[in-house]
Order: structure tokens, then sequence, then C-alpha cells
């Protein structure tokens, strides 16, 4: 497969400093050259650069570094549509999960122009499903998700309506343990499957991959798989500002890889939330890329039969 990897430092949809590390953090730890042991051809784009949006305004008071976060969306969105013409699978390296209403909505509109139905697979502990309205941290890093399935509210992202907003019946979150009251509301009023962490306790983590998978498949569709580093247990993965106890375990979190590569369904992905400030000697940053290796291939055994 050809790769190419697009670092995205934005830091200021979250509360704290630290993300703007993440894409050199992930090169250091490794990405590029366990990718290319894995057969692929990678190219490393470098960081992409925000746009000035200094036009980007709303009523509320109290959304943390709108401007700065709707200069990336832009930026991202057109980074995004470009690269889902191309031929090469795009990796975003976070940043924080802000970054995602731009690769989201650009992919979207880039699966529009060929026709293919578009799918999102959300890893999270959260949901990011809040609007302007509804948050109350004021952190837009908790909002991408609501943005790219249209809900109202979001002109100053993109100066305008998101162009091809994401059917959320098409997308699926994972790993959720961490919603907000107002935030609560809107996501089951919504067509969006959210899996608790409870669902995987209960019927264990595969077969709800899997039906989300077949659904992918059955449509004939593209699907863009957003990671952040606190779907996955605090204890294993320290290194992001909003740890959830309660996450998935290391094998939870590869087994979705392994099956994720194993369906060859993935066409973008978004790594994030990495905040190399708070990691311990790079564990989370190497954690993160063993797990993209494990969507890129890399097994423990070779298996006779697709296991998806
Ligand atoms: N729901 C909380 C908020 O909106 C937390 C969001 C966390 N999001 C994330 N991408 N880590 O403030
Ligand atoms: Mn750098
Ligand atoms: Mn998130
Ligand atoms: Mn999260």
């Amino acid at each position: 497969t050809k790769i190419v990897l697009l670092g995205a430092p934005i830091e200021a949809g979250t509360g704290r400093r630290g993300c703007v590390m993440g894409p050199d953090a992930y090169r250091t730890a490794g990405l590029v050259e366990e990718l290319r042991a894995l057969g692929h051809e990678v190219t490393d784009m470098g960081d992409a650069e925000p746009e000035d949006a200094r036009d980007a305004k709303t009523e509320f008071t109290h959304l943390k570094e709108l401007e700065v976060v709707a200069g990336w969306t832009r930026a991202l969105h057109a980074d995004a549509k470009r690269l889902g013409r191309g031929d090469a699978l795009p990796i975003y390296l976070g940043g924080d999960h802000a970054l995602s209403a731009g690769t989201v909505t650009g992919h979207a509109a880039a699966a529009a122009e060929q026709d293919r139905p578009f799918f999102v697979l959300w890893l999270d502990a959260h949901a990011d499903f809040n609007t302007f309205a509804t948050t109350t941290s004021g952190n837009l890093h908790g909002t991408p998700l609501a943005f790219a399935c249209g809900l109202p509210g979001f002109d100053a992202y993109l100066n305008g309506p998101v162009p091809v907003p994401v059917n959320p019946e098409n997308v699926c979150i994972l790993g959720l343990r961490s919603v907000d009251g107002d935030e609560r509301r809107l996501l089951q009023d919504s067509a969006v499957t959210a899996h608790d962490m409870r669902a995987i306790d209960e019927l264990g983590i595969v077969p709800l991959l899997r039906a989300f998978l077949d659904r992918v498949r059955a449509a004939k569709g593209v699907l863009h798989v957003s990671l952040d580093v606190d779907f996955i247990e605090p204890d294993i993965a320290p290194a992001v500002g909003t740890t959830v106890p309660g996450g998935a375990t290391f094998r939870e979190a590869h087994h979705v890889m392994e099956l994720l590569h194993d369906s060859g369904l993935v066409t973008s992905l978004d790594l994030v939330e990495l905040n190399p400030f708070l990691d311990v000697k790079g564990r989370t940053a190497r954690l993160m890329v063993d797990l993209t290796a494990s969507l890129f291939g890399r097994r423990i055994l070779d298996r006779a039969t697709r296991s998806y």
C-alpha cells in the first residue's frame, strides 16, 4: 500500500499544551520505519499549516481558540479532500481531535465525488458530539463528530455549511465511557451507532466491530478511522489529557486494528490526542505506532482464512 503521512500539530482544541509535539513523537517512535518494514511505500509530507481564520466568529463567548481551530479545520479539509482523490492512504498525525473536523469532512467530500458511501469509525472514550451550544468546557476537540455529521451552528469552522455532511447512520463509536449531559441527548437523538464500554463487556468488541464492517462492505463504502489515544485504558496509554479509566485493553485495541486490516476497508486514518509531554519514555507513542502497524498488516501468525 502507498501511505502518506501528514502531521497536524494542533493543540488549540484541548485545554492544555503538548499535543503540538504529537507528530514528531510518532516519527521519533519509528512510524515510518515500521510501516516500511511491513512492505508499504511511505511518504512523510511533513506538517500541515493552519489557514488564517480571523473571520471565525460566533455568538458564544466560552469557546476556546475558535479562530485557531477554524484555521486548522479549513486547511485540513482542503488537504484531506485533495488526498482523498489520490491513490495513497493518508494517516494524519495529531494533534488533538479537533483536527478530525477537517479530515473527516474533507474525506467525506472526496468520497462523494467518487460516488462512494462514506463511513466513520470513531474509537474514543468520548463521543466528541458537542455543539457550540452544548459544550460546557469550551474545548473544541469535543465537537468534531457533531460538526462532521452536519449538526447546526458550526458555520465558523468552514466559513459556511459542511459541503458534504456525514450520514450519522454511517458512523460507529466504539469505547464510549464519558458523555456530557446535553451531548448525550444529541447523540441518542441521532442515528449514530454508539457502543459504550458496557456493550463491549457484555458482547465483546469483535461482534460489534464486525457488524459495522459488514455494513461498510455491503455498501461498497470507504472507511475513515479516527483513533483517539483515550480509547485505550490509561494504565497502558497515559499520554493523553483526557484519560478515562476502563478503556480498551491492549489486546482489544490490537484486535480491532487486526480486524480492520483484514477487512481491507480502511481508506484514511487519524491518530489523535497523543500528548508526548505526559508520556512515560515514549510508551504511549510506541503503543500507537504498534497499533498502526497492526492496522497495516503486522500479525502474530498468518491466518489461513479472513478472520473478519
Ligand atoms: N466531552 C468533553 C468536552 O467536550 C471531553 C471531550 C474530550 N474530547 C477529546 N477529543 N479528547 O469537553
Ligand atoms: Mn515538527
Ligand atoms: Mn476524541
Ligand atoms: Mn477522547
